[in-house]
């Protein structure tokens, strides 16, 4: 099945900007791809409804979910769960948030089509070397209709992203990290019923090492970057960083 490729553009679900502290330790300039990818997990209501976070860290996002959405329940799951005094203090002061350990690549703890959403942030280049198992676990886990996010996430298309993380690959630096490419997106929609990508950063990369100060600088090439894919939208596929969104 065909994937679509989209730049979205602001205005934004306003509240993604409560989510945002979120984002941690991310660059500023990737601001309106998190505003986008955030404003996908505010898509379905969630109030009374389950989300499962994967490759969560800790835990920020799934706080923020679990805020926006008090009557929800809302897992965070992470190879090493969130602990510790902040984490206690979160999940009492929201009752819907919990944090757990475990393998994003298997996920039979869970029942059959029992969540609604199922979403990571800087996720899916962690687990890029089976991705058709992973689409497994999820499509298995989603309630039809249910939507499986990722925010967030590294493309080997673009030749900038493709240089610098192949030297920073050598260098050892990025462990388990893999880029990623459309063709594999395209290959996992056989799980689900749709896939749109939401692509951001085309000539907007190197602002990551812009400091805030310049962040008038980020916000010029933003606005480049949104010209170009409107009026050549063949550059989409050449994004560095995108967000997907599949629907089962
Ligand atoms: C780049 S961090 C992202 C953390 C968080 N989502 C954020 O945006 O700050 C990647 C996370 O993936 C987790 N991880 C890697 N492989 C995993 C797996 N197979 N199952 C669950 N978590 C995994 C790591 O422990 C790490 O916390």
């Amino acid at each position: 099945m065909p994937i679509q490729l989209k730049h979205p553009e602001a205005p934004f679900d306003s509240r993604a900007e409560v989510m945002m502290p979120g984002v941690g330790g991310f660059p500023p300039s990737d601001r309106p791809l998190f505003l986008a990818g955030y404003s996908e997990l505010c898509r379905i209501d969630l109030s009374g409804k389950r989300a499962l976070e994967i490759c969560g860290g800790f835990g920020k996002l799934a706080a923020g979910l679990a805020e926006t959405f008090p009557h929800a329940e809302v897992i965070g799951l992470d190879l090493y769960a969130a602990s510790g005094p902040e984490i206690e203090e979160r999940m009492k002061r929201l009752p819907g948030l919990s944090y757990v350990a475990g393998d994003a690549f298997d996920l039979s703890a869970y029942e059959e089509a029992s969540f609604d959403l199922v979403w990571g942030q800087a996720a899916l280049h962690h687990l890029a070397h089976d991705i058709d198992g992973l689409c497994v676990q999820v499509s298995r886990v989603l309630k039809p209709g249910g939507r499986f996010v990722f925010i967030f996430e590294p493309m080997g298309h673009n030749l900038l992203v493709a240089a610098i993380r192949a030297v920073r690959m050598a260098q050892g630096e990025l462990g388990d990290e893999s880029n990623l490419y459309l063709s594999q997106f395209e290959r996992a929609t056989s799980h689900f019923s749709s896939c749109e990508v939401q692509m951001f950063n085309l000539l907007g990369y190197p602002m990551k090492g812009v400091s805030d100060r310049f962040k008038f600088l980020s916000s010029a090439v933003h606005r480049i970057d949104s010209w170009l894919f409107r009026k050549f939208p063949k550059l989409l596929r050449y994004g560095a960083n995108c967000n997907v969104i599949f629907t089962k």
